[in-house]
């Protein structure tokens, strides 16, 4: 498969929050002119602190967080769909196409249900199968996709360890057959022993099915073992994207600098003059003027306080949204 799955540009998110009586009215930008690409069949990270927005962007991309302004376009082949006008029957069949992985697989299966019931659930919601055999039948292909035992079918999840409790999200997001998975720090609550497996799980999943996966993580170092590009977000705004290996070799914006040298296991040579993030992510109801970094950015100067860098190319693949980075590319 080739070709954009998921192409938004300028992708807005705003909350409106409901401030004190008279007092002014705070808008909370989550995502903030969000402009990408995600190429059909790729396994592409998105990254960044926690508040950065990668769960909205996310949901948005999901139809399930309000697009306030901008494009996203969904196109697999066989429908392309423009998300923030989409309703009706196709937003019903775009459920079916675009699935979400939860982070949390204790809190998201129900303990009342069968495993088979919970894998089974959005193909009866969605009214994909017609008979009781059919659904069954669906179900136990994808429960043996996902390497869970068909015994268990008939048990209830509170059996389970953390890591098939999280095969059993997995089978139920793809049992409606979806082209796009969204999985949202899908290995963040898993021991770290399991996160292998699991990790390994989606990707052969996702070769074997041809899917196209948003991988959402605030952990630079399973990026790194998983996507094939990676984005960085940071205060709702992307500061740079590239193919995974690029990103890693020569990141360029101080902010990507700043998270890959948290993980000292990946930059051997660089511990000396690593730079540590410090200071807190501002809030997205009253973010900097400038480049929303500079208020913890090494580097800021004057330009970086009051023009707003534009995400633009800086290689083949490779954007940034930085006014210094080649000054500090050397
Ligand atoms: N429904 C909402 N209403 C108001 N603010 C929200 C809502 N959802 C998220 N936010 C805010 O948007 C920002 C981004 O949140 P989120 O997308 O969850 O980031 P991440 O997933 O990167 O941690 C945060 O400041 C969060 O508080
Ligand atoms: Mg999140």
């Amino acid at each position: 498969m080739t070709g954009t799955l998921i192409s938004t540009n300028d992708l807005s998110v705003h909350y409106p929050l409901r401030g004190k009586l008279f007092g002014p009215k705070l808008v909370v930008r989550a995502i903030e002119s969000v402009t990408i690409d995600i190429q059909k069949g790729s396994f592409f990270g998105l990254v960044g602190e926690s508040g950065s927005g990668k769960t909205t962007f996310g949901r948005a991309l999901l139809r399930a967080a309000p697009i306030t302004r901008g494009k996203a376009t969904y196109s697999d082949g066989e429908v392309t769909y423009d998300l923030p006008s989409l309703k009706g029957d196709e937003l019903k069949d775009y459920r079916k196409r675009a699935q979400l992985i939860f982070q949390d697989p204790y809190a998201a299966l129900s303990p009342r249900m069968t495993v088979r019931d919970i894998i089974a659930e959005p193909l009866e919601v969605m009214g994909l199968t017609s008979s009781r055999e059919e659904t069954d039948e669906r179900v136990r292909t994808i429960a043996a996709k996902c390497r869970i035992n068909l015994e268990h079918l008939r048990r209830f999840p509170h059996a389970f360890s953390g890591g098939q409790r999280q095969r059993i999200s997995i089978a139920r997001a793809l049992v409606s057959e979806p082209q796009f998975i969204v999985a949202d720090e899908s290995v963040a609550a898993l021991d770290v022993s399991i996160q292998a497996d699991v990790l390994n799980l989606l990707k052969s999943i996702q070769k074997d099915m041809g899917l196209t996966f948003l991988f959402i993580s605030h952990d630079l170092s399973v990026v790194a073992h998983t996507c094939d590009h990676v984005a960085v977000m940071y205060l709702g705004r992307l500061v740079e994207t590239a193919p995974t290996r690029e990103l890693f070799a020569a990141p360029r914006h101080p902010y990507t600098k700043a998270l890959l040298s948290a993980i000292p296991s990946l930059d051997p040579d660089d511990q000396g003059n690593a730079q540590k993030l410090e200071g807190e992510i501002p809030s997205p109801s009253n973010p900097p003027p400038g480049c929303k970094f500079n208020t913890r950015c090494p580097h800021a100067i004057d330009i970086c306080r009051k023009e707003e860098p534009k995400l633009a190319k800086s290689g083949l693949e490779h954007d940034v949204a930085c006014h210094r980075w080649q000054e500090l590319t050397d």
